[in-house]
């Protein structure tokens, strides 16, 4: 079974055995009937990087279904099911005047994958709006309710990517939204640029997504034209004493402070510094137009995307001594 159009790299390769599943029941089914096999899970295939074929039962998380859950005068809770894809998730509230995930528009991949990586964008992160998720442990087909505490969010972090890696699979997802009041961000970025060329003075919710929608628009390649898995590296976040360093010796580098003694620092800068913002190597290359992304023109293998990765991280490493993460899942 192709995988070609389940990764939005688009790299071809292949499954052993692939299911999608539509409810949890059959999830259910599905895990006591293969309790032996090796599974590989799926969402909306937006943060992974497969560089080979995979030995292993693919089970492809097809959960569809929002609803209201409560509300009150103020918020609105929202539960989605993991298949809903988030973007136009994002959009269906907004088109109800429900506030919080709009400055999120626009992000590739399913709601139930959002909160493995604590996905974020112009300010927001998903933990600002989370309740709680539902996930069904793999190896005793419970489901367990893990509240906004227990996931341990952090930066594109939180405890499905650490402490219960592969151990559960999350099935929906609650976002506690506001009716009024909204509170508009537009701090972030260019965002206020974008809005003061339309302008717009006091935005809604509904303006600060167009805003978003455009200004990812021209950055971000859509992966559907050109395949990509957003950022593919973290932000790196070093001591001061070694960031005052490489200020001294690049005065321009761009930085956000974290704490007393961290800082952040955008390694899309410093790959475009490094002279390797738009570079190519065959069907792999650096995005032109943001140097975070990695793209694949066309035919690149996996193994080929993730040499391209080694190399900038590598490049980076030696021009700076700061070492860049990946972001994405390598397979
Ligand atoms: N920059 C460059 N060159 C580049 C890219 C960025 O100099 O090629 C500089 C920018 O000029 C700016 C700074 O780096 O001063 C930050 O750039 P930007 O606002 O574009 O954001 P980012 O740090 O590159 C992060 C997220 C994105 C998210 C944007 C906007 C991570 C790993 N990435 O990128 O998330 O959309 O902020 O909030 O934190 C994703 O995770 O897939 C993703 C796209």
């Amino acid at each position: 079974f192709s995988l070609k159009k389940h990764n939005t790299f688009g790299i071809e390769v292949k499954a052993k055995q692939f299911i999608a599943v539509h409810s949890v029941d059959e999830l259910k089914t599905i895990l006591e009937n293969h309790q032996n096999d090796k599974k590989f899970i799926l969402g909306g295939g937006s943060n992974m990087l497969l560089t080979k074929d995979i030995d292993a039962l693919v089970i492809h998380i097809d959960l569809k279904g929002k609803k209201i859950i409560k509300e009150n005068e103020n918020h609105v809770w929202i539960e989605s099911q993991a298949g809903e894809n988030w973007h136009e998730f994002v959009l269906w509230t907004i088109d109800q005047n429900f506030g919080g995930l709009e400055n999120m528009s626009l992000i590739p991949g399913n709601v139930g994958t959002t909160p493995v990586q604590n996905i974020g964008a112009y300010g927001a992160e998903i933990k600002d709006t989370f309740i709680s998720c539902d996930a069904m442990e793999v190896a005793t087909q419970k489901i367990k309710t893990f509240n906004k505490e227990e996931c341990k969010f952090g930066y594109r972090e939180s405890i499905f990517k650490n402490e219960v890696k592969n151990q559960f699979i999350i099935t929906s997802v609650v976002f506690k939204l506001t009716k009024n009041n909204h509170k508009i961000s537009v701090d972030y970025g260019d965002i206020k640029a974008e809005l003061a060329k339309n302008n717009i003075e006091n935005p809604t919710i509904k303006d600060v997504s167009n805003a978003v929608i455009t200004i990812r628009n021209s950055k971000l390649p859509n992966p559907k034209e050109l395949g990509n898995s957003g950022s593919f590296f973290k932000n790196p976040v070093i001591s001061k004493e070694q960031f005052l360093k490489v200020q001294s010796q690049f005065p321009d580098v761009k930085y956000f402070e974290v704490s007393d003694t961290e800082v952040k620092v955008p390694a899309g800068w410093l790959i475009e510094h490094a002279g390797l913002k738009g570079y190519r190597k065959d069907d792999a290359g650096v995005h032109k137009n943001q140097a975070l992304v990695i793209v694949n023109y066309g035919n690149a293998t996996g193994k080929e995307l993730l040499e391209l990765s080694k190399f900038v991280q590598k490049t980076v490493f030696d021009k700076y001594g700061i070492a860049i993460e990946a972001e994405v899942n390598v397979i």
